[in-house]
């Protein structure tokens, strides 16, 4: 199938070869006015401004598409979500709200445990199919490529449950996903007082049935005070690594844990969270490969300061943006919403923000030459806006769905 998209107001991160974004380059977002866009076989084929249309001869089998003056980006690329658990966690909101501390909602039975127990009650199928909604709805709000964790099995059986129900879901989607191995997410209670236990089961059970059915293309790690510590974090990850998983880490979230040290050492494709960082942790990430990936989702919905990322594009760090889609910290994968707060509350730029949510994104899923940007040969993953007076209307006005069409592959959904 071929589609010739005419009258595009602006044709939005247009590259020819892209790269990882970092500091000041990230508000540099490529844009043509007036535009047109054709897509072959699902991918991009060409663009140019719609005064040289008249040179392109018009091809037989080719539909024709005017956008009216609609504005088209590509599809957001969320690189790092949760969208696999089995129940909502209003109930701890409300705890939360009343005023109850973390840890009396954990003494209650809540936070991840109360996830995983729910997970491991539930069958796969059941998981499969409420996941499937989840993703169906993250695409018609625009995402056109999405990374999964596992995480809420902590124990073999759930989290190879888990992780099949996410290979399933790559199977399925018309989009990229990606699958990460998280069982070191936090200790089951029966391994409280038993690290070593848990980490051992990481190890040699876990991590040998999933190489065993290729079921994670990355590893990662909740590095964090009371979860698992910088070196537990290194072993865990390099046993990960020696069967081919790249290591993706939850770092400095709630305290400067040294997990974006941890994660740069090991050199992982990104560090997560960052809500907390020392001046140590933001000069090792600007003096790294890795990506920084901030979640302001999370930051707002816990109440925390959000991510420090004017100090870190300041500082020349690659920053991603992602939606952390989970039942406990970010009830919510609305990469537009992900978009609104990272400008209001941390001051990015709109082109900023729209760099770290696209071509930021895909490379923190190893998919920059694939998705993210407006290139020749990459999937035709985009987003037809309504009619906008401008790009930073976008993110200004929050709340309001802006997507008027979503097109996959090329396709409109
Ligand atoms: O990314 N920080 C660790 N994990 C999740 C939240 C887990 C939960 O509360 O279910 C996160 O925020
Ligand atoms: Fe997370």
């Amino acid at each position: 199938m071929n589609l010739l998209i005419t009258n595009i107001r602006q044709l939005v991160n247009v590259r020819e070869s892209p790269t990882i974004l970092r500091g000041a380059e990230l508000a540099y977002l490529p844009v043509i006015e007036d535009a047109w866009l054709l897509i072959r076989d699902g991918r991009i084929q060409g663009y140019g401004k719609m005064a040289t249309l008249a040179n392109r001869e018009f091809q037989e089998g080719e539909d024709l598409y005017d956008a009216q003056g609609a504005t088209i980006l590509p599809a957001w690329c969320d690189s790092h979500t949760h969208i696999v658990f089995a129940a909502s966690r209003e109930e701890e909101f409300v705890d939360k709200i009343r005023g109850l501390s973390y840890a009396e909602i954990a003494a209650k039975g809540g936070g991840i445990l109360n996830s995983a127990q729910k997970l491991n009650d539930t069958p796969e199928d059941i998981l499969f199919d409420q996941a499937w909604e989840r993703l169906q709805s993250l695409m018609r709000l625009g995402t056109g490529a999405i990374e999964i964790k596992s995480g809420y099995g902590l124990t073999v059986a759930g989290e190879l449950k888990m992780l099949r129900v996410i290979k399933r879901l790559k199977e399925k989607a018309p989009i990229p996903v990606k699958a990460s191995f998280l069982g070191a997410h936090t200790f089951p209670l029966a391994y409280r007082e038993d690290h070593e236990g848990y980490i051992r089961m990481i190890i040699d059970d876990m991590l040998p049935a999933i190489a065993a059915e290729g079921l994670a293309d990355y590893i990662d790690v909740f590095c964090e005070q009371g979860f698992f510590n910088p070196e537990e974090t290194e072993r865990i990850c390099r046993s990960g690594m020696a069967i081919g998983l790249k290591p993706k880490i939850h770092a400095n979230q709630l305290h400067v844990s040294g997990g974006t040290e941890i994660g740069i050492k090991l050199g992982a494709l990104s560090v997560d969270h960052l809500e907390t960082m020392d001046e140590h942790a933001m000069e090792t990430l600007a003096a790294s490969n890795t990506i920084g990936t901030l979640l302001p989702t999370a930051a707002f919905f816990l109440r925390m300061p959000f991510q420090p990322a004017r100090a870190l594009i300041e500082k020349g760090c690659a920053i991603a943006l992602a939606s952390d889609y989970n039942p406990g910290s970010s009830p919510s994968g609305n990469m537009n919403l992900v978009l609104s707060m990272s400008c209001i509350q941390m001051k990015l730029l709109p082109e900023e923000a729209i760099n770290a949510a696209t071509i930021n994104g895909a490379f923190a899923m190893e998919l920059g030459q694939e998705l993210g940007s407006i290139t020749p040969g990459k999937r035709a993953n985009l987003i037809i806006t309504q009619p906008i007076p401008s790009l930073a209307y976008l993110p200004y006005a929050f709340g309001s769905n802006l997507i008027d069409k979503v097109l996959i592959n090329g396709s409109f959904i």
